[in-house]
């Protein structure tokens, strides 16, 4: 018994430490057209069924109170058979006509295209988010950016199981399933940072499947995207240019792509970018130094289970890697 009050005092210590924890994306504190909608469809929602519990438990409250009529008592203004009718049939189903009515507009509304939307493909990978923005050739991992005020149209795939792709500030989330092509339609109104993260249970990572969502205005995100394209992969220093031999040599070079190098494939995900994005492992830990190396040497020991293997390099190699990816920025 005592060690189920225990276990329910960490839970509960878990939970009030979770609703305080400041990283975590709150899902009324919106900063898009869309996630407005469903807010305001939740509040909607919430009120309607606060008044019926209102109602509901005063009824109760006042049958408790009243006690049981006698023969003698005076007889009840309302007809037993007239308010099983009104309560049981007719306000079920105005509040639920309503309803259907308001979720049905709402979702047609967030779905609803714009011309000039910003096209960006996301597929869900085991575990973390390819990024590709058709016909610029940019192609990034786990970071998404966006312009503020314009329409985002994401389309969703996975090559493996389902996830769903949410950022819960921004748009309702839609799973990413294998062999069927979805889009989600957003529209940022508050520049800033949003956390999403994969929605649907995946295995073993699942709850490390985070992405970094950067909307920004128009020009920063054009500048972005410049930069992006026409970012160098070369080395520019010793260390750098050592790091570049190493990677294309070690078993680096077959599973992940860096623009303008020897190294191309796509098993992982593509480091072109890699020394600008905020998080490695999908979010998993920061991207800093030491994290990298750890990464590096067995990414394991940080996300187990993930499909890349401990590599065998020497310190140095490492090191030199390490200095080679911080440069791609
Ligand atoms: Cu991907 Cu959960």
């Amino acid at each position: 018994m005592r060690r189920f009050r225990r276990y329910g005092l960490v839970v509960g210590a878990s939970l009030l430490l979770a609703a305080c924890d400041r990283r975590a994306p709150g899902l009324l504190q919106t900063g898009g057209t869309e996630a407005r909608r469903v807010a305001r469809l939740f509040w909607i929602m919430f009120a309607m069924a606060a008044a019926v519990y209102v109602a509901v438990a005063g009824l109760i409250i006042v049958a408790t109170l009243r006690g049981r009529r006698t023969e003698t008592g005076k007889p009840s203004r309302v007809k037993d058979e007239a308010f099983v009718w009104v309560g049981g049939l007719v306000v079920p189903v105005a509040i639920l006509a309503v309803l259907a009515v308001l979720t049905v507009s709402t979702t047609n509304q967030v779905r609803r295209p714009v011309a000039g939307a910003l096209s960006v493909e996301v597929v869900g990978k085991r575990w973390w988010w390819a990024v590709t923005y058709p016909g610029t050739g940019v192609t990034t991992a786990n970071e998404i950016h966006v312009p503020v005020g314009r329409q985002v149209r994401i389309g969703l795939d996975s090559d493996n199981v389902i996830h769903s792709f949410w950022v819960p500030q921004v748009a309702g989330k839609l799973d990413t399933v294998p062999g069927q092509h979805n889009e989600l339609r957003l529209t940022v109104t508050k520049a800033g940072t949003y956390r999403g993260e994969c929605a649907e249970f995946c295995g073993l990572q699942h709850a490390n499947m985070n992405l970094v969502f950067v909307a920004q205005s128009e020009a920063d995100f054009e500048r972005w995207l410049v930069r992006r394209r026409s970012a160098g992969t070369g080395a520019s220093s010793d260390l750098t240019e050592r790091g570049l031999v190493a990677f294309e040599r070690a078993p680096c070079a077959g599973c992940h792509t860096i623009r303008g190098t020897s190294a191309a494939g796509d098993l992982g995900p593509d480091l072109t970018d890699f020394g600008s994005r905020q998080t490695i492992g999908s979010g998993a830990v920061p991207n800093d130094t030491r994290h990298l190396t750890q990464w590096i040497v067995d990414s394991q020991t940080i996300k187990p289970g993930n499909l890349m293997p401990p590599i065998e390099l020497d310190p140095g190699e490492v090191a030199a890697i390490v200095a080679y990816l911080e440069s791609l920025k």
